[in-house]
């Protein structure tokens, strides 16, 4: 029997919201967000419906990526608090029926990290072929470079070690050798620590970068990358049967699939993935306004195999990637929603936010979340886009999205009593600024646009059938609208139209007959079904509607 609906399964309906402790909320006004003003603001997640935090790194680090290299696996950098501050945290997240994952980043350690310093010694380190050293770069070793704008190659010289070492992203962060058992080992140890602290798992951080070992000299000691992620996840498993991995893959649906792995039919690899196709689709969608691509896109999304689930998202903390789009349709959202060079980044995406691309038109921001909310997979938000902040292309890079959390009008938006100065970045200023987005003036007040996410989590929540079932993309006579049905003993069907004009599609709901009606879950309202099973649905301009098949 498949047991596919029991809560344990808790991440097929889990409310994810990621954010940074550093940007969060800072409680002694040193400018650094930390653990302790984070649990002041446990009841506030709770309130929005989070069920899951998804922290961004924490760990010591030299903060030259954000916090994506590492000096320490096992620490909490102490900007941010200490491993006390975490536990505090992570039990009060529990109290409250929040569970807590975190960033792993194993692809690779800071270079300040003491195994690389122990390992540039040279082979006699006992840390050297924890990396992945060459004596010459390899011929191939510009291709696929992560940030073309800083970095010239995969493999850089270092005159300690007299070799050249790999690093698939930043040359600061020097690639471990997963090919070497030592460092499998130390990974899972690495897991099993914050596993035993309470954690319910990790967000894994480049996923088909740490699993390729082309370049390690043992690399045919690794007999299959796949078998190794099985492992982990087994691992993972003994140690905490509820936990998860969610793994970052950006890849085309055939390629993300293999991340699922398939023991049996069940997902024994990472128990989700990223829908990474399905957001750059829905980007071009929505320049568009024309539903195709995005109906395309997850007519073509395969199904995980019993117990993965797709993570859904419109946003996180890196640029928008619009690299799996072809190059004309990545400059037709460009000139959509990010036109100016400055807004773009690596030619290849946007380090903008929602409510700027659609210059603050709340009916597209509304839209645009419930599609989050209603397309089938588990859907994660990043903090601030509840209440619409917007970017600071004032900071570099893909620092744009990652300001501190606007909580109020006052100093700082709230976030912190510090000098601006101390600050991990600028606060936005002008319309999408503390003086007019902020959680104060939104929370509790029925037209926010945080009332609107919480109403749609709410539904969400209400609506197995968004999480659970199967869903199909309805055929309509309208090209601007997207129409999906999910069924699981009951049915939901969900109109999304992405262009301004007022359109009444008409659907067939198979199964469905005028013995039933179709009730608004969003607001008031009910639609009649024919005997065919046919319903014509008005929808305003940039209009949405979620629907459930009711017994007259
Ligand atoms: C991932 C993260 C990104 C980071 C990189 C290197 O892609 O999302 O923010 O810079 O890994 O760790």
């Amino acid at each position: 029997m498949e047991l596919t609906r029991t809560a344990d399964l808790w991440w097929k309906t889990a409310i994810v919201y990621c954010l940074d402790v550093e940007t969060f909320f800072d409680s002694n006004g040193d400018g650094h967000g930390d653990f302790r003003g984070l649990t002041q603001k446990i009841d506030y997640l709770d309130r929005l419906g989070v069920t899951c935090v998804w922290l961004m790194p924490f760990y010591p680090s030299p903060d030259r990526d954000d916090g994506y290299d590492i000096t320490d696996f096992y620490n909490v950098d102490p900007r941010l608090g200490t491993l006390g501050d975490f536990v505090e945290f992570l039990r009060t997240a529990r109290d409250r029926g929040i569970r807590v994952i975190a960033d792993l980043v194993v692809n690779h350690t800071s270079d300040r990290h003491p195994w690389f310093q122990s390992a540039r010694e040279g082979p006699d380190s006992q840390y050297h072929d924890w990396y992945v050293w060459q004596d010459k770069p390899p011929p191939d070793a510009k291709k696929g470079i992560v940030f073309p704008d800083q970095e010239e190659s995969l493999w850089t010289y270092d005159r300690k070690a007299k070799r050249y070492y790999l690093h698939r992203f930043y040359k600061h962060q020097p690639d471990l050798d997963v090919a070497n058992p030592a460092v499998r080992d130390e990974i899972a140890r690495v897991m099993g620590f914050w596993l035993e602290l309470g954690l319910s798992g990790f967000r894994v951080d480049g996923v088909p970068f740490l699993l390729d070992t082309a370049g390690s000299h043992d690399a045919a000691q690794l007999p299959d990358p796949h078998d190794y992620l099985a492992d982990l996840r087994a691992f993972l498993g003994r140690r905490r049967g509820d936990a998860v991995m969610l793994g970052e893959v950006n890849l085309p649906y055939k390629d993300t699939m293999k991340f699922f792995g398939d023991g049996d039919g069940v997902a024994d690899e990472l128990t989700m993935c990223f829908d990474f196709i399905g957001m750059q689709k829905m980007y071009l969608s929505l320049a568009r306004e024309d539903a195709e691509p995005l109906a395309d896109a997850l007519r073509e999304r395969p199904l995980p195999p019993r117990d993965g689930h797709w993570a859904t998202f419109v946003r996180n903390h890196d640029e928008l990637t619009l690299d799996k789009l072809t190059d004309s349709q990545r400059q037709e959202v460009f000139a959509a929603f990010g036109p100016d060079k400055d807004m773009q980044l690596y030619d290849r995406g946007l380090r903008r936010r929602v409510p700027s691309m659609f210059d603050g038109d709340e009916r597209r921001i509304r839209m645009v979340y419930s599609l989050l909310y209603s397309l089938p997979g588990c859907p994660v938000l990043y903090y601030g886009e509840e209440i619409g902040m917007a970017e600071d292309l004032r900071a570099e890079g893909r620092l744009a999205v990652r300001t501190p959390m606007q909580w109020s009008s006052t100093r700082n938006a709230g976030f912190s009593q510090a000098d601006v100065k101390d600050l991990p970045g600028p606060i936005p200023q002008g319309r999408f600024g503390p003086e007019h987005v902020n959680v104060r003036a939104q929370e509790g007040v029925a037209e926010s646009l945080h009332s609107w996410i919480r109403h749609l989590i709410d539904r969400y929540r209400e609506c197995p059938e968004l999480a659970w079932g199967r869903y199909e993309v309805l055929d309509t006579d309208e090209s601007s609208v997207l129409a999906h049905r999910c069924d699981i003993q009951g049915t939901v069907v969900v109109l999304h139209n992405l262009a301004d004009r007022e359109v009444a599609p008409e659907i067939t709901l198979d199964g469905v007959d005028n013995s039933q009606v179709l009730v608004d879950l969003l607001r008031e309202g009910e639609t009649e079904v024919s005997t065919k099973g046919k319903a014509t649905i008005e929808l305003e301009s940039y209009g949405c509607r979620w629907l459930r098949v009711t017994e007259r």
